[in-house]
């Protein structure tokens, strides 16, 4: 095999297929709505409804979408790989964590969310994060503060992604780094390529075409995620 240490961030691009609008597309989930208005602190601040109402929607679409053959053919991997993944997505959706309970991984596997989770509330006073399956009306009280409200688990523009001590540690030592379905427009996990660059690690880039930052990967397959991750992840597991 020759790699033991992988880091593989993902993006909209791996739940396409399973029917998610990705962000930048045409068609994407930023046409139609500012960014600034649905997915910013100060928009949820003016008009709480109104964002409150934009992750209802997403949340209420996650039981008519499953996981597809990528994210699948990753949980293969990390159920039979013998050294460390860490597997972070920029997804708000469950379908990695739906595959991977699916078939359970070897202990070395690891999955960050890095831009929150839709099935998560978080109290707007202690930061108190819970399992919220169900709609947030725009003033839902906060079970952990009776001066809080609790807002959508999910990282908005101005604000620090997720874990990112553990991430920036496992690119340090990780051998191979793999993007997936990211168009690399959204700092920090844009530059992770050039962190795992300096580890030394190989760097693929799959994804539907060359990205913007195609040129910073040794290499990269192109087509659709159900087609190129399988694929991908049985050349590494031969
Ligand atoms: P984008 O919408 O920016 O990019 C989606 C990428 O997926 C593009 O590069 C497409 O070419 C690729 N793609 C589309 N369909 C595909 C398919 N079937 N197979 C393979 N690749 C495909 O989405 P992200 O890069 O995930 O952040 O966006 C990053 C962040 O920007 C999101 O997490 C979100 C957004 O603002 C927050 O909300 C904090």
């Amino acid at each position: 095999m020759g790699h033991r240490n992988l880091v593989i961030l993902t993006g909209a691009g791996i739940s396409a297929e399973s029917g998610v609008p990705t962000f930048r597309a045409d068609d994407g989930l930023w046409m139609g709505h500012r960014i600034a208005d649905v997915a910013t602190p100060e928009g949820f601040a003016r008009d709480p409804a109104r964002v409150q109402a934009f992750y209802n929607d997403r949340r209420r679409q996650l039981p008519t979408v499953h996981p597809n053959a990528a994210h699948q053919a990753l949980a293969d991997l990390a159920a039979r790989w013998d050294g460390a993944i860490l597997l972070v997505t920029q997804n708000v959706d469950d379908l990695h964590d739906r595959a991977h309970a699916a078939i359970p991984p070897r202990p070395g596997f690891g999955l960050i969310h890095m831009h929150g989770e839709l099935l998560k509330a978080a109290c707007t006073v202690t930061g108190r994060v819970c399992d919220w399956p169900g709609d947030l009306a725009a003033d839902e009280p906060s079970p952990h503060h009776p001066q809080g409200r609790l807002r959508p688990h999910i990282v908005w523009f101005g604000e620090m992604p997720l874990q990112m001590d553990r991430i920036e540690t496992a690119l340090d030592r990780c051998d191979l780094f793999v993007s997936i379905g990211t168009s690399g427009a959204v700092f920090p996990a844009a530059g992770f390529v050039q962190l795992a660059r300096q580890a030394g690690a190989r760097t693929v880039e799959l994804n539907l075409e060359p990205t913007q930052g195609a040129r910073l990967f040794d290499e990269g397959h192109y087509g659709p995620a159900t087609e190129v991750v399988p694929a991908f992840v049985q050349s590494l597991t031969r």
